[in-house]
């Protein structure tokens, strides 16, 4: 990995009902190059929503956040919720204290984050690990590592890509067979494919792990990439950034499906105010561009684009947690205007013969 590079790695659970009772939904199982649930496949409109956990297991809240963001999410339409189940370090509000170590009280935040869901029939992608320091991340598993005596001499040291994956992945699956495992990567092409690297990482900048190695592991079950063309490609043209987009999510659909052969996702992307050239109109002609790749492309590949996460959705009186991507659905009615629509087409396209 590139040293101070900006990848996001994470290891997620495509989850489903833990129990089995009646009248819940099956879990998600992939057939090739689909997800399918109870006999028909399954396609999705979804979003993220790191913060769910930690407000949850807050003394300061009583959980109205998780619901209302739920209820707000699941009256748009959306079934996917991605979020963190991770909180790695020495801290009061963290998840793991330290190696094997957790608190109680975030654990039961997270049971409630998943009972919430579960009432209004959204599935829960739970992120395992951060590969940026946010939350712990990377950078506080070296610094266990190092403290109990083992010698790694920089962050990168610490898991090598594939090597690294396939180790935590084979985990994984002894423990768990029955929900999906993805990587949560940016999708960044690497020296497996110098040709891709050229034609299509952004100016051709090599970040993070190799889309393709990486994906190669058996135990992932989909593949998945993030799209912020606003970091990227800063200072581009809309018009620019609205091409480099429809490439990413075409090359690596593409590449899913003849090298890989998995499911596809689009697992982060978003607009963010604090670009110069923002506006509302903007933002909608983004996502509106980002919703119509999806939708056009898992309708011409037999339901092969299983869907799309935007960055990110908060509830109203969160102020001091925004950073520029920010949709709060009860304020915002062109956003859920979007997003209401996009819900319906992919839920069509699914049942649809
Ligand atoms: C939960 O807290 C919010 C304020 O954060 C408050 O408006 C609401 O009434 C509380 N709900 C319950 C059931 O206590
Ligand atoms: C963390 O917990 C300790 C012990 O309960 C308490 O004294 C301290 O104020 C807490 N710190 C924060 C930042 O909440
Ligand atoms: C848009 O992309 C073209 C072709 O890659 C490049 O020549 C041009 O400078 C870009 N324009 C802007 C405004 O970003
Ligand atoms: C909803 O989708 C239809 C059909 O694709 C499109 O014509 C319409 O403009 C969309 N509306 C919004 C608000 O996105």
């Amino acid at each position: 990995m590139a040293k101070g590079s900006q990848l996001f790695l994470c290891v997620l659970a495509l989850v489903a009902a833990t129990t089995a009772a009646a009248d819940l939904p099956g879990f998600i199982e992939r057939y090739g190059r689909t997800f399918w649930t109870e006999g028909s496949e399954f396609l999705f409109n979804g979003f993220n929503a790191y913060w769910l956990m930690g407000d949850a297991a807050s003394p300061y809240s009583n959980g109205s956040k998780v619901t209302a963001l739920f209820e707000e999410a699941a009256a748009a339409g959306l079934t996917v919720c991605r979020t963190w189940a991770f909180y790695d370090g020495y801290s009061n509000d963290s998840l793991q204290v330290t190696p094997g170590v957790y608190h109680e009280q975030v654990f039961k935040g997270l049971d409630f984050v998943i009972a919430e869901a579960r009432k209004k029939g959204i599935r829960l992608i739970l992120s395992l690990v951060n590969n940026y320091k946010d939350y712990g991340g990377r950078p506080q598993y070296v610094d266990w590592a190092r403290r109990a005596g083992l010698a790694v001499p920089s962050d990168d040291d610490f898991y090598t890509h594939d090597a690294w994956v396939q180790e935590m992945a084979t985990f994984l699956k002894s423990i768990d067979r029955k929900h999906l495992l993805g990587v949560g990567l940016e999708g960044f092409y690497g020296s497996s494919t110098p040709d891709k690297v050229k034609l299509y990482n952004p100016n051709a900048v090599q970040i993070g792990v190799d889309f393709i190695e990486v994906h190669k592991v058996n135990e992932i079950d989909y593949a998945t990439v993030h799209a912020y063309p606003d970091f990227w490609l800063k200072g581009q043209s809309e018009v620019n950034k609205t091409e480099f987009v429809k490439q990413w999510l075409w090359n690596h659909w593409k590449d899913s499906m003849e090298v890989l052969g998995k499911p596809f996702m689009l697992g982060e992307f978003g607009k963010t105010k604090k670009d110069p050239g923002y506006s509302e109109q903007i933002r909608n002609d983004f996502y509106s561009t980002v919703y119509d790749s999806i939708y056009s492309i898992s309708k011409d590949g037999h339901k092969t684009f299983t869907g799309g996460l935007l960055w990110q959705l908060f509830v109203k009186g969160m102020e001091s947690y925004y950073d520029g991507f920010e949709i709060i659905l009860s304020q915002d009615a062109s956003a859920t205007a979007l997003i209401l629509n996009q819900s319906k087409k992919m839920g069509e396209l699914a049942g649809a013969a």
